[in-house]
């Protein structure tokens, strides 16, 4: 299993460099590392496992992050509506985005990042992605649209397939400048009092 020992950190060249599409069918060997990074994802949120290991909650995870520079990204997250969704792709590519922006104001965080960052992120607001989706244990080749906090994880991830960490695109002369064309992402007040 991954552990953070295995999380390549910021100002480890890895990151910085381009992953290569992954050659289909899948090896054996490339499922097993997309295998691992899903594992990671919920063994993060399950609040046993990962209090056990000392694992950091993440939302996605990018094959870079561990070291495979190789296009496979995961995703498990919350949209505003407190909707979960899971992603994970292979050969992801973004076909389209609007020119439409959106952010988080509490910026974003990595897990290759751990120091204290400030400053915002502009990303685009929706996004329309193609590749290779993990379903019921087969690869789906198709193509999805992603808005808001959702489209932002995902371009999140995707800049680690291209060697970008999101401390790469806050503007350091103007940390939190907001383009006028830029929406914060707002998540509905959902009832969770079911998991309290
Ligand atoms: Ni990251």
């Amino acid at each position: 299993m991954i552990l953070m020992k295995d999380i390549i950190k910021e100002g480890n060249p890895i990151l910085n460099q381009k992953s290569v599409d992954v050659e289909l069918p899948i090896s054996t060997e490339d499922a097993e590392t997309l295998n691992s990074m899903i594992e990671y994802i919920f063994n993060s949120i399950d609040p046993t496992v990962s209090e056990k290991y000392g694992l950091r909650p993440a939302v996605g995870i990018a094959a870079p992050q561990i070291g495979i520079l190789k296009k496979m990204i995961v995703i498990n997250a919350y949209d505003e509506d407190g909707k979960e969704h899971f992603y994970a792709i292979v050969n992801p590519k973004l076909m389209s985005y609007s020119d439409e922006l959106t952010y988080l104001q509490g910026g974003e965080g990595c897990l290759s990042v751990e120091r204290e960052t400030q400053g915002l992120i502009h990303r685009h607001k929706r996004v329309t992605v193609k590749g290779h989706f993990l379903e019921n244990g087969k690869l789906v080749n198709k193509t999805i649209k992603l808005k808001g906090y959702l489209a932002i994880v995902f371009q999140h991830e995707y800049d680690h397939l291209f060697g970008t960490l999101f401390v790469d695109r806050i503007n350091p002369a103007n940390p939190f400048e907001v383009p006028s064309n830029s929406t914060p992402v707002v998540f509905k007040d959902f009832d969770d009092s079911e998991e309290e």
